[in-house]
């Protein structure tokens, strides 16, 4: 009998659970994308998933398979929901890897391989972007800490005191659309700046009102605040709307300001001939944040972060490299935890990398083009639908609508975001769709991203059926 270490490390017993696993996983692929699965969720409540585990720990050889049972399946097409890939297998592989070699991806010696393939990576977006041989950036943990990041290395670069080392005495700011992901506010905050660091924009259409920029500029600076940087989104996350990057881009180069671009969703449009014009201005960027995970077909958490003038990077967490660059010293490009948050990273870079030698850069134009294709066939279908309304023309995977009745009976508009928020509970707990909500003023509206290339016309309307079917009870109770 092998003590517990023995066994957890047997290479048969690993060898034996990897073959299980792979074809458990490969059969659940084959039904997804058959049509064969019954559910995308299957609904537990909390507390049951929570009590469930007894029976998990109960029954160690079946921990996959009652894993399974609690996921939301993302390859299968009818997952409609949040901003996150269906991951191609070969790069769920690459985590499998990654995950069992463990590099640590700090310091050199801790990744050598993922290091530079985490240099090819970040070279291969600076080019995407369109910026020079002087980009360089890093692979860090998300999007949220990406521009985290990049706002660091604006206020070393842009304040007028040095922050890093005295500490926060000047009200600083940025200025970023209302329509900005939350995680930008949270940074501000983060980094001491108080509730008045985020100086919002108005938007129009739900897009950043570049017009009204110089105007909250003076008078920010009225007030005493220290403006360093603007933020585009690019797009935003409720509905997708990309702010105009050459006018944020040009503001910013007269005020002498930090221009970064929140590309952590649409920045992928930069991989798609045909929509690469959506982030046109990102080029003028002085940094920007772009997720592998949301569009790129990569497990999540996979972001690059780019700098036009890489060595910006290295000014995110200690002004020192930047002393360093003045006398002429070479940053450590492959020590890579100089330039990110994190100490321990995980191998992210392979994931992307295995992409890109198995199927080359076309694949992500492939996903992109067909991802933002089909948004836009599912956008036209929707407003041929007299009880359904689109919140806004579609610019990426993201579709927003509501129900609001059929022509002879009218949801009275008071009662509209109660009887969407429920429709999208119904649907979220039958779990046979699979679509989530969003809120637009103090609208609530449903909300899809198409996410999944196999999504398809059926998906479509097999979908809005069961959203009428779903409607039709809801409003016999509400009436
Ligand atoms: C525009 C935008 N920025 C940032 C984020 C945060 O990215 P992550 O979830 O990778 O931290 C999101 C996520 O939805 C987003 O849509």
């Amino acid at each position: 009998m092998k003590n517990s270490l023995e066994h957890g490390y047997d290479p048969e017993n690993f060898r034996a659970e990897g073959h299980r696993l792979v074809d458990f996983l490969a059969d659940k692929l084959k039904q997804a994308m058959s049509g064969e699965h019954d559910f995308v969720l299957e609904w537990t409540e909390p507390d049951e998933a929570y009590a469930q585990l007894d029976a998990f720990l109960d029954n160690p050889n079946e921990l996959f398979e009652r894993t399974w049972q609690q996921c939301i399946r993302l390859h299968d097409p009818r997952f409609m929901g949040h901003q996150i890939s269906p991951p191609l297998p070969i790069a769920a592989l690459a985590g499998l890897f990654s995950d069992f070699v463990n590099n640590g991806m700090g310091i050199y010696e801790m990744g050598v391989a993922g290091t530079a393939m985490e240099r090819f990576v970040v070279k291969t977006v600076a080019r995407q972007i369109g910026f020079d041989e002087h980009a360089d950036g890093v692979m860090t943990s998300g999007g949220s800490l990406g521009n985290l990041t990049a706002l660091l290395a604006a206020r070393s670069r842009k304040a007028k005191t040095d922050v890093w080392n005295v500490g926060t005495q000047q009200p600083l700011s940025v200025m970023v659309s209302d329509q900005a992901h939350y995680c930008i506010d949270r940074a501000v905050r983060m980094m001491g700046w108080g509730s008045e660091g985020v100086i919002m924009v108005p938007t129009k259409d739900f897009r950043m009102r570049t017009d009204l920029l110089e105007e909250k500029l003076k008078t920010a600076q009225a007030a005493g605040r220290e403006v360093i940087a603007v933020i585009g989104s690019a797009c935003c996350t409720s509905t997708g709307t990309f702010d105009d990057l050459v006018e944020i881009g040009k503001f910013c180069e007269r005020h002498d300001l930090w221009f970064h671009v929140d590309g952590a969703h649409g920045g992928a449009s930069m991989f798609s001939k045909k929509y690469r014009y959506l982030v046109d201005g990102i080029e003028i960027a002085d940094s920007v944040v772009m997720d592998f995970h949301k569009l790129l077909m990569t497990p999540a958490v996979t972001t690059a972060l780019l700098f036009r003038d890489g060595n910006a990077a290295y000014q995110s967490f200690s002004q020192q490299a930047h002393y360093l660059w003045n006398e002429a010293e070479t940053p450590e490009w492959f020590n890579l935890a100089k330039r990110t948050f994190e100490c321990t990273k995980t191998m992210m870079s392979l994931k992307v990398f295995s992409i890109i030698a198995k199927y080359g850069l076309d694949i992500f134009d492939e996903n992109v083009t067909r991802l933002h294709d089909l948004a836009a066939e599912f956008a036209e279908l929707i407003q041929t639908q007299p009880d359904l309304e689109l919140a806004t023309e579609p610019q990426t995977n993201i579709v927003c609508f509501r129900y609001v009745g059929d022509e002879s009976n009218r949801i009275p508009l008071a009662n509209l975001n109660e009887v969407n928020g429920r429709i999208r509970y119904e649907m979220m707990t039958a779990g046979r769709n699979y679509l989530v909500q969003t809120t637009l003023g103090d609208e609530l509206w449903l909300r899809t991203t198409i996410a999944n290339p196999f999504t398809s016309r059926k998906h479509f309307d097999d979908l809005l059926k069961e959203l009428r079917s779903v409607a039709t009870t809801i409003l016999a109770d509400v009436s």
